[in-house]
């Protein structure tokens, strides 16, 4: 432990740049480790792509990818999905709402509670993001929030977020899309692998090396629609059919590199979920010996969550404080709330003030949670968690 409750810093080694930090901090327990395929791992698919000599635009590996992940995810009422393979979440959720085809301007609703992507990429599209506040339980936009902002203010559309890597309830969203008519697009970056998709409304997935169906850089927009999948994965391709430029688009496209990480990554998947739940149960069962169980969010379906944010109900100053002085990374996830920022402190909100968010700006804490952690280190990080919070 460094001088005066400190971390031991370390030196970053290079000469830093220009305005570059040049200590990090030595944490004794990681907040977040990626967990991707070894070389080998990856080395069968390279070959394929080098024998095939493609590297690029629609190859066999991202095809198989886009095949194989659609044939994996579930369908709710177990409909035929399509699988788009892009360069990240944030292109995915760019193409869906390109896509869209809403009138300029159109008003879309979504949480405060997220990561920026979520409402950037709404202004990117010439949209005006609506941020709404969240449920005080489960910490999301929710299908009820929704309905009462809508019966008040004009919404064309919603984009409700996965927060943290819990799952979405698509079945209270199918319920909001019936009775109100309007396009919802979920942003369920996070939580690849485990949500259940519904045919009739897009979802986006990232693949980001953070994420626990990690590749590096890459992301996939998931929908019933054939049709609605080919006008994506156009737009991801400049917009070009049989030549020429239909509609106006960029360049979005997955290479095969990434696609061949993505299939090491879909062998390793049914091992990586059951280490990142035995985890998950540790820290459920340890808490809950200290009779700290109830800062979990509770999970419907039973959801293994990519990140591990602990409720200190108005202590996360407290407690990141200790977990600094042991050495221990922690990160406030989603947070502040978008409205936080300053870049968005004048989009529109859906009420003055939004409680809920600011309360858990002052409450939550994401807590080290990856599949390199040892017992021993879940045990240090909720006896940290007990001496501030019990
Ligand atoms: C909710 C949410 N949306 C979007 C993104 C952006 O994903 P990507 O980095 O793949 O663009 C993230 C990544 O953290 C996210 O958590």
């Amino acid at each position: 432990m460094g001088r005066e409750g400190r971390p031991p810093f370390r030196s970053c080694g290079s000469r830093p740049r220009l305005g570059e930090i040049c200590v990090t901090p030595d944490w004794s327990i990681k907040c977040l480790v990626p967990d991707l395929p070894a070389p080998e791992d990856i080395l069968p698919y390279l070959r394929t792509m080098h024998d095939n000599r493609w590297y690029s635009n629609f190859g066999p590996l991202v095809n198989r990818f886009e095949r194989d992940i659609a044939a994996f995810l579930t369908e709710t009422d177990g409909r035929p999905l399509h699988a788009v393979a892009v360069s990240s979440a944030t292109a995915a959720l760019d193409l869906m709402l390109r896509a869209a085809d809403l009138p300029e301007g159109a008003h879309i609703l979504l949480p405060a509670v997220t990561f920026p992507a979520t409402i950037l990429t709404v202004m990117n599209a010439g949209y005006t993001p609506v941020i709404a506040d969240v449920d005080p339980v489960t910490w999301d936009l929710t299908p009820a929030i929704a309905t009462a902002i809508t019966a008040s203010m004009p919404i064309a559309a919603v984009m409700p977020v996965a927060p943290f890597g819990y799952g979405l309830d698509i079945a209270g969203w199918q319920g909001f899309r019936g009775d109100t008519g309007l396009p919802v697009f979920f942003d369920a970056a996070a939580v690849l692998g485990q949500q259940p998709v519904s045919a009739d409304m897009p979802m986006a997935f990232s693949l980001h090396a953070t994420k626990p169906f990690g590749v590096g850089e890459g992301g996939l927009m998931v929908t019933g629609d054939a049709d609605h999948a080919a006008r994506i994965r156009r737009i991801a391709n400049f917009g070009f059919d049989q030549g020429v430029i239909v509609e106006p688009g960029g360049n979005s496209k997955m290479a095969e590199y990434f696609a061949g990480v993505a299939l090491a990554q879909m062998d390793r998947w049914p091992g990586l979920l059951s280490r990142r739940r035995a985890l998950y149960q540790f820290y459920e069962k340890t808490l809950a010996g200290h009779g700290l169980g109830d800062m979990l969010r509770r999970r419907p379906g039973g959801v293994v969550p990519a990140t591990l944010p602990l409720d200190t109900r108005g202590r996360a100053r407290d407690l990141m404080a200790a977990f600094t002085a042991r050495g221990i990374q922690h990160r406030q996830w989603y947070l502040p709330p978008l409205h936080r920022h300053p870049a968005f402190a004048d989009c529109m909100r859906a009420a003055e003030t939004l409680p809920v968010s600011d309360r858990l700006n002052d409450s939550l804490v994401g807590v080290p949670f990856h599949g390199f952690l040892t017992e021993t280190d879940i045990m240090t990080v909720c006896d940290t968690v007990r001496t501030v919070c019990a």
